[in-house]
C-alpha cells in the first residue's frame, strides 16, 4: 500500500499527500470565520482576505485564539484520521502526535508573521518526525512555504563552507533549487522536517493559513520535543495498548 507514495517520500524528502479533507477544511474555516467575527469584531467573509482586516501588531493574538479555537474543535480528530493509514504505512503501528496543531497566518508585506530559513531539528527537534502541513486556502509561489529537496541538501550538506556559513549565506546558494508548494486546500504536504524550509515576505494579495502538525513513532528519540509534554501517543497497535494499559510500564 502506498508504494508510490512512499517512494517519493523518501526520494524527496516530501510529499503532496491527497489526504481528502475538503469537507473537514470547510467545517472549521466556516468556524473560524464566525470566531473572528465575533470576538475581533470583524467582517471577514473569506479567510484569504484576513490582511484587509488585521494589522501585522494584532496578527499574534488573533493566531493564538484561532489556534485555541481549533485544538477545540471535534472535526480536527476527523481531519488527523484521514491520516492515519497512510503515516501507518510509513511510520509503524505506534504513532505519537503533536499534543497541539499548530497554525502560522502569513500576511502579505508583514516580515514579522514569516518563518525564516531553518530546519526543525536545528531548533531541537528529534529527526524521527515528519510534518503534516496543513494550508487552509489554495498557496502558490512565494506566498506558500519552501523546502530544499533532499537529493539537494544531500549535496550541499556535504560541502565543507556549509560549517562556517550563515542563514542569508546558505539561503542565497540553495535559492535556486528551493521548491514552492503549491497546492489547493484540502491535501497535506508531508516533510522531513530536518530539509531546510521556512517561507519569505510576500507581496501575494492573500493570507496564507496553514496547520502544521508532527507525527513520529512512538518508540524513537524525542529531542527536545519530549513525549507528553509535546507528543502524545496517538495510535497503538494491540501488545503497545496492552503494555500501556499496565500504568506502572508507562514510557
Ligand atoms: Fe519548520
Amino acid at each position: 500500500m502506498y508504494t508510490e507514495e512512499k517512494n517519493e517520500l523518501i526520494h524527496k524528502g516530501f510529499i503532496h499527500f491527497n489526504s481528502n479533507i475538503q469537507a473537514e477544511i470547510q467545517t472549521l474555516n466556516r468556524h473560524l470565520i464566525q470566531v473572528a467575527n465575533n470576538t475581533f469584531l470583524l467582517d471577514l467573509k473569506n479567510i484569504d482576505d484576513l490582511h484587509l482586516h488585521i494589522s501585522p501588531a494584532s496578527v499574534n493574538d488573533f493566531r493564538l485564539k484561532m489556534i485555541s479555537e481549533i485544538n477545540q474543535h471535534k472535526i480536527i480528530e476527523d481531519l488527523k484520521e484521514k491520516h492515519a493509514e497512510f503515516l501507518q504505512e510509513l511510520l509503524g503501528r505506534d504513532l505519537a502526535m503533536q499534543k497541539h496543531v499548530n497554525l502560522v497566518l502569513s500576511l502579505p508585506n508583514d516580515e514579522t508573521s514569516q518563518i525564516p530559513l531553518h530546519s526543525d531539528v536545528w531548533t531541537g527537534h528529534s529527526p524521527f518526525e515528519l510534518n503534516l502541513w496543513i494550508p487552509l486556502n489554495d498557496v502558490e509561489s512565494e506566498m506558500s512555504m519552501f523546502i530544499l529537496p533532499l537529493p539537494a541538501w544531500r549535496n550541499y550538506s556535504k560541502k565543507e563552507e556549509i560549517k562556517n556559513s550563515t542563514l542569508k549565506k546558505i539561503l542565497k546558494e540553495i535559492n535556486p533549487e528551493l521548491y514552492y508548494v503549491k497546492m489547493n486546500a484540502g491535501n497535506t504536504f508531508v516533510f522531513w522536517h530536518h530539509l531546510p524550509h521556512g517561507n519569505h515576505k510576500h507581496q501575494f494579495p492573500k493570507t496564507r493559513w496553514s496547520l502544521n502538525i508532527r507525527v513520529k513513532n512512538l518508540f524513537t528519540p524525542y529531542g527536545e520535543k519530549s513525549f507528553g509534554e509535546y507528543f502524545v501517543p496517538w495510535k497503538k497497535s494491540e501488545l503497545t495498548e496492552m503494555v500501556l494499559s499496565e500504568k506502572e510500564f508507562f514510557l
